[in-house]
């Protein structure tokens, strides 16, 4: 079936956080504002997902989910044909999210006060969730490296305090659509075996890649870290569905394994009944669907590129996977606060910005591409009438 990505979906009135948020956060809202901040898609999910949902509601049975066997197994056999992974099956803790199982781990395997480490810019709900839980993030910014991320282990063995007990890291990366080669990830899983560092690898990203390429899963690159890794993964950002909040965190070694499952067991295990529906779908029948998305993200990422880059004004990073284009407005000479109101306010348009994912990145904006064409483009018109 092909999927019509161009298709008009009237989602104003659909309580969604991209909307919402542009009152509570930008002091606008979508009747002048292009929302390019949040990290989910302007597309419907595939059919096989709402199919599956009516089913659900039309039978009218919501009561406690039982057991997950088929659910996980769903996702073995996804990252076999989708990332050549095998996993075992009792390696999966089904979750509400990644952030909430990245949240449970940290409780699990470290205290407060203790040091966590985040190569900056990242993903900016990293720094909630580790502060909330009373520890500390630690910066370690990244290297720029011809309009990509690099990862500086150099300056990371330096600004070492001893107070470190994780790392948290985005493969790929968000903000700047990284793929991390197999080099990179193998001197971390090295550094962190020396250090005694347990490493928390997001792998949300890991389906949202472009035909020119992989993504390689981090314990296929690096099976030796089998015993100090929890992986996190989830079908949200990959189907369009992150209001199900389901992801899974996958962890091989059986003693990390137990620390884990008993800080879960704490706060309740059940998982939603919506979620492990909607997840399975995707999962099962989704490939299809995400291939055509993939093509159709890839021409939206040329083209915002290609117009970005005309302006020779803004610059965009090599966006290697995900939609989320991270643009460089340093040569603007302006402060972060004139460029939110340039962009907020002159051009209509409202990405995320950069002082969020962490403290080097003051000068830059994210901007979510998943949107129609027609939208995109009239984004583009926006910030070139501003910026040119
Ligand atoms: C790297 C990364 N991790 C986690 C999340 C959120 O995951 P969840 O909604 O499952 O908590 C996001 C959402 O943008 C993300 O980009």
């Amino acid at each position: 079936m092909i999927v019509n990505f161009d298709k008009y979906i009237d989602n104003r009135h659909a309580k969604l956080s991209k909307f919402d948020g542009l009152r509570s956060l930008y002091g606008t809202s979508e009747d002048t504002c292009i929302s390019m901040w949040v990290a989910d898609m302007d597309f419907n999910p595939p059919a096989a997902v709402i199919k599956a949902l009516e089913k659900e509601v039309s039978h009218g049975v919501f009561g406690y989910y039982g057991s997950n066997k088929s659910f996980i197994n769903s996702i073995k056999i996804w990252m076999k044909n989708r990332h050549d992974w095998d996993i075992s099956e009792e390696w999966c803790s089904v979750v509400h999210g990644v952030n909430s199982g990245i949240g449970m781990g940290l409780r699990a395997f470290s205290e407060p006060g203790d040091e966590v480490l985040l190569f900056s810019p990242i993903y900016y709900s990293f720094f909630n969730t580790i502060k909330n839980n009373g520890r500390v993030a630690r910066e370690i910014p990244l290297r720029i490296v011809k309009d990509q991320y690099e990862v500086d282990f150099n300056e990371l063995e330096k600004r070492l305090s001893g107070k470190e007990k994780i790392i948290i890291f985005c493969s790929p990366h968000n903000p700047g659509g990284k793929i991390w080669n197999i080099e990179t990830l193998t001197t971390l899983a090295e550094f962190c075996k020396r250090n005694k560092i347990i490493i928390f690898m997001d792998e949300i990203h890991h389906d949202l890649t472009y035909s020119d390429k992989p993504h390689t899963t981090f314990l296929k690159a690096a099976p030796e870290a089998e015993d100090i890794s929890l992986i996190f993964t989830a079908a949200t950002k990959t189907f369009n569905i992150a209001g199900c909040h389901t992801g899974t965190t996958i962890i091989p070694d059986p003693k990390l394994r137990s620390i884990y499952d008993r800080e879960h067991a704490a706060i309740g295990k059940t998982p939603n009944r919506f979620g492990m529906i909607m997840t399975e779908a995707a999962y099962r029948e989704g490939a299809e669907w995400l291939d055509q998305l993939m093509d159709y993200l890839e021409n939206n990422k040329k083209i915002f590129t290609s117009a970005m880059k005309s302006t020779k004004k803004l610059n965009v990073f090599d966006l290697e996977s995900t939609y989320l284009a991270w643009v460089d407005f340093s040569q603007l000479n302006i402060s972060e606060a004139e460029l939110k109101t340039m962009l907020v306010n002159e051009a209509g348009v409202a990405p995320s910005f950069g002082s969020g994912f962490g403290n080097t990145a003051g000068k830059f904006a994210r901007f979510n591409l998943a949107c129609r064409r027609e939208i995109l483009e009239v984004a583009i018109q926006r910030l070139a009438n501003t910026f040119l």
